[in-house]
């Protein structure tokens, strides 16, 4: 199992395996939308075995706004192929992702997820940070993860995607 950055020649598997994960192809959309409007950072890493890409994770920019507005990523989507499930392959691209996220300086990361699943990475409600969502849904669902510990400390403010999300 090999995790590393997409490259261009990955595009259309990316595409593959989110439509064959997720019920519809508005994850695969969602994705290659915010390739094309050159969102940046895009950190967009991938699951290789045999050659083939099996998994998928992706890492955009949020906006948080309160008393001032300050800057984190999204993970949204990830993906692994069904025939690839519950082997680690979304454990490692999670793990990897993080770290590729730290690496490149950033210290917070929003989910809306599972809430059997993030927590194992480190995920926490944004409710016990007093942060809170433009999308609705369940308290357990909506989830933050400090890089840097301490790094949320005094924030608080609404998470605000990008525009493409609408309707996620
Ligand atoms: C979520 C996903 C990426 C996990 O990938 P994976 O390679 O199966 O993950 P791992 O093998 O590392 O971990 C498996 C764990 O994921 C959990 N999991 C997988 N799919 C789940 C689901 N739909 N709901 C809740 N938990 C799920 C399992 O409970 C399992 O936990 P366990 O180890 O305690 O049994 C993969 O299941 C997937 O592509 N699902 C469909 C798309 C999706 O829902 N993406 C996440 C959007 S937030």
């Amino acid at each position: 199992m090999l995790i590393r950055p997409e490259t261009s020649n990955d595009i259309a598997a990316i595409r593959t395996v989110n439509e064959a994960a997720f019920e519809t192809s508005a994850e695969a959309d969602l994705v290659d939308g915010l390739r094309a409007a050159g969102v940046s950072p895009f950190i967009s890493l991938v699951a290789e075995t045999d050659g083939r890409v099996v998994g998928h994770i992706l890492f955009t920019p949020v906006q948080v706004v309160g008393e001032v507005t300050w800057p984190a990523l999204a993970l949204a989507p990830m993906a692994v192929l069904p025939e690839f499930q519950r082997r680690g392959i979304g454990s490692q691209l999670v793990h990897a992702g993080l770290e590729a996220c730290r690496a490149a300086g950033h210290e917070v990361v929003f989910v809306l997820g599972h809430p059997e699943y993030y927590p194992r990475f480190g995920f926490r409600r944004m409710s016990e940070f007093g942060i809170t969502c433009e999308f609705d849904g369940p308290d357990e669902v909506l989830m933050v993860l400090e890089l840097t510990p301490g790094a949320i400390a005094g924030r608080r403010g609404e998470v605000r995607y990008h525009p493409l999300f609408q309707g996620i």
